[in-house]
């Protein structure tokens, strides 16, 4: 870990994955917040966003570029090559962590050809240690910065190396469903606020569900058809919310929106 320690860490964008990256991180203790260095667009608004975060706030990409070992890229997808094509220099021989969707190593390595860059899949539950970084196989990572960003990313929960191939669909599942699943807890919320729950009472109820439902199927390994079964009782009351939920085509609901995630991000 003492390497970790003298590591600095940029970030190009700050936005919602950028800063829930720095926020996962500093929360694990892995780095602390003067290792950071941020910019975005918006100097004025970075600050109102980020001053009490104690992190270097920076008012060029350049800055950041000089200033540290490791650089994520942290603004949209269509923005990388205008943003990070001038940062070509500053960046030899540095890693570069990519976190813009569908944006692969062989697209990162023809903007920033002397980088070491690896391509990542994330999410925004990376803020509380509990997301997700899916990074891809083929890149110019050293083998010791491999260990070192897998040792980094893995303290923001799931860290996983997957091919090109898989990306796409494993990144919009992951990255795009923390949206999905806050609509279903924003509907179970309107439900229980229905039948007389306070807001604050059922989104913690809500939260907990979905926190246990999650943490008991990593520890059983149960098929997820397995756990619903353990919660349907014969002529029980759950059975009823079951075929009420088929009934309203909920299964097909999301297999449709992951459908229309892949069709956007192929251009479709
Ligand atoms: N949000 C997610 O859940 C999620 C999940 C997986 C992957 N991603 C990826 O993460 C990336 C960022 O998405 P986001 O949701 O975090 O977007 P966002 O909240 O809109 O953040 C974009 C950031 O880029 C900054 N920016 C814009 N132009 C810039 C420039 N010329 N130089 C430096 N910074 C600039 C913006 O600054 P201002 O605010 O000042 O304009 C802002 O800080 C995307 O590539 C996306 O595909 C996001």
């Amino acid at each position: 870990m003492s390497q970790m320690e003298h590591v600095k860490l940029g970030f190009i964008g700050y936005g919602n994955m950028a800063g829930a990256t720095a926020a996962g991180l500093m929360l694990s203790g892995a780095v602390q917040p003067a290792q950071i260095f941020a910019c975005a667009k918006d100097y004025d608004k970075l600050c109102k966003k980020a001053a009490s975060q104690g992190i270097h706030l920076c008012q060029t990409a350049e800055e950041v570029a000089a200033a540290c070992d490791i650089v994520f890229i942290g603004v949209k997808p269509y923005m990388v090559k205008e943003v990070m094509e001038p940062l070509a220099d500053a960046l030899r021989g540095k890693v570069v962590v990519s976190l813009a969707a569908n944006t692969y190593h062989d697209v990162l390595s023809a903007i920033l050809p002397d980088a070491h860059c690896v391509a990542t899949a994330p999410n925004t539950p990376v803020s509380a240690c509990e997301g997700i970084f899916i990074c891809e196989e083929d890149n110019s990572l050293t083998e010791d910065e491999k260990v070192l960003i897998s040792e980094l990313l893995g303290h923001l929960g799931l860290f996983l190396w997957m091919d090109q191939a898989h990306m796409g669909i494993a990144g919009a599942i992951a990255g795009c469903s923390p949206a999905f699943v806050s609509m279903f807890m924003e509907a179970l919320g309107d439900a229980g606020c229905k039948h007389g729950l306070t807001r604050p009472v059922v989104y913690k109820l809500i939260a907990q569900m979905l926190v246990g439902t999650g943490k008991m199927a990593l520890k059983s390994g149960d098929h997820p058809g397995q756990m619903k079964d353990a919660v349907c009782s014969p002529s029980g009351t759950t059975i009823c919310g079951v075929e009420a939920l088929e009934k309203n085509g909920f299964r097909f609901a999301i297999m449709d929106a992951i459908d229309q995630v892949q069709k956007k991000a192929s251009g479709k």
